[in-house]
């Protein structure tokens, strides 16, 4: 059998002590309980522990002044701080100085014992990181990513190390950086792959279609609802639901999120019961939410929450390296097995542009490229960038197909009015206007199948 856990109780309060050392012996763990900081780290430097449960407000040294010295002394041991009312503020900074996690006075035994869980599993991960780090070797991809950069490396050993862990998760990074991607090989290459990933984009809705998605709804809790529905939190019950764009929650909703973090249940609108949920929480923004939560935004207990492991993703022009491996994932994504290849060129001027819309703007460079590159291979020309040195590359590109092709003017046409179209965002009298053409015609082309047809001669 292995060996019982073991737990350093640190309180003033002799009740408190007394109520918690017999919920832990209870449970199967071993406990040693100590009456102030000074002992605490007396103890902590004899011996190791599982984990630290410790009161913040104590006399002589309390929870957030031994705190430091117990992270030095012990880095691979939990700290799990318990607060009166009072003392949040300083709990939830303690959690930027390294607590695991803090627990709200009075608590009830199993929010107790799940924090102490969360802790002994964060223990395990925190030593096999080092061996870990070592085993993975450099790959160039990873569940559904893809890149061989050294911050990509470093994000595959991350996903591999939390895999069997359901901590929250907070992904960060500018828009187009893959976001989304490292949220689903979160999911699918860990422990909850079996049970359901539920993405939600919390920018797309109003805050109570939210709340009432999120959370579900009993009968008749507002107009229109004429059943019970269960929320996106039940769905993703044993598995992870994907809190999209969270920089763009709105602040009440914020709240609520946080106690479903806190208590791990949730309410239906309308309800008045609550049910348990166990979903891993993995959230991501292209927002910096330290801005956020300074000018009064964001909440900064839900961002400590969440943000129990980050994973920032750096701009794809930070790791040039990426892009051809990229750029030749996107190839056969849009163009098959038997897909044209880049030339040396090509991919010299893929690496050298700026990316402002990451991985997403490679992704439709390349479906471009692709039509313009008509079958063969992509030369610089074909693909048409958006710098003002590029700006030609689109007409120049199609002009010099066409000439070597010997394209009719009909396909000539088609090309510039689909490309017309794109840049007016799909508006036919916009582009009409641009064209110089009737804006039914643009319609009938529309019914013919996208073909100009008689367009010329219009
Ligand atoms: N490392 C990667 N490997 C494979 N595909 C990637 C990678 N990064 C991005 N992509 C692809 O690029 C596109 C954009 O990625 P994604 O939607 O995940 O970005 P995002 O960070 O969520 O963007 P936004 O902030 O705009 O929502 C997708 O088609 C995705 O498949
Ligand atoms: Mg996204």
């Amino acid at each position: 059998m292995a060996d019982k856990r073991r737990v350093l109780v640190v309180d003033d309060d002799p009740l408190v002590r007394e109520t918690v050392e017999d919920l832990l012996l209870d449970h199967g763990l071993e406990a040693t309980v100590v009456e102030d900081g000074e002992s605490a780290l007396a103890v902590s430097a004899e011996q190791e522990f599982d984990a630290v449960l410790s009161d913040i407000r104590m006399p002589g040294r309390d929870g957030t002044e031994i705190l430091p010295e117990l992270r030095e002394l012990r880095p691979a041991t939990p700290v799990v701080l318990m607060t009166g009312f009072a003392s949040i503020d300083s709990a939830v900074e303690s959690m930027r100085a390294g607590a695991f996690d803090y627990l709200t006075k009075p608590f009830k035994a199993d929010v107790m014992l799940a924090a102490l869980e969360r802790a002994f599993e964060f223990r395990e991960l925190e030593r096999e990181n080092t061996r870990l780090r070592r085993a993975v070797e450099r790959t160039s991809s990873f569940g559904d990513l893809i890149g061989q950069s050294g911050a990509m490396q470093e994000i595959y050993a991350l996903i591999r190390k939390i895999s069997g862990s359901s901590s929250n998760v907070l992904i960060t990074g500018e828009s187009g950086t893959g976001k989304e991607v490292v949220a689903r090989t979160i999911h699918f290459t860990g422990s909850r792959a079996e049970a359901p990933f539920v993405p939600i984009n919390c920018t797309a809705m109003p805050e109570g279609l939210l709340e009432s998605e999120l959370f579900g709804h009993v009968r008749g809790a507002f107009t229109g609802a004429h059943t019970s529905k269960r929320g996106l939190f039940e769905e993703a019950h044993g598995g992870t639901i994907f809190l999209d764009e969270i920089g763009d929650m709105p602040a009440p909703l914020q709240g609520k999120i946080l106690r479903v973090l806190q208590d791990r249940e949730i309410r239906p609108v309308g309800g008045n019961k609550t049910v348990k949920v166990d979903a891993r929480v993995v959230a991501a923004t292209n927002k910096d939410l330290r801005t956020e939560i300074a000018e009064g935004r964001f909440r900064k207990d839900l961002y400590y929450r969440l943000n129990v492991i980050p994973v920032a993703i750096p701009p794809l022009r930070e790791r040039p390296e990426d892009i051809p491996l990229l750029a030749e994932a996107f190839l056969r994504k849009h163009g098959g097995e038997r897909h044209p290849t880049l030339s040396a060129d090509a991919i010299a001027k893929l690496t050298r542009y700026g990316w402002e819309g990451n991985a997403r703007e490679l992704e439709n460079a390349i479906e471009r490229a692709l039509v313009l590159a008509g079958g063969a291979e992509i030369e610089p020309a074909d693909l048409a960038l958006e710098t003002g040195e590029d700006g030609g590359d689109f007409e120049e590109a199609l002009l010099g197909e066409a000439s070597r092709r010997r394209m009719t003017v009909r396909e000539l046409t088609d090309r510039y009015i689909d490309r017309v179209l794109e840049e007016t965002g799909g508006s036919k009298s916009e582009a009409a206007r641009i064209l110089g053409l009737n804006r039914r015609t643009l319609y009938r082309r529309d019914e013919r199948g996208g073909s100009a047809e008689d367009v010329a001669e219009d």
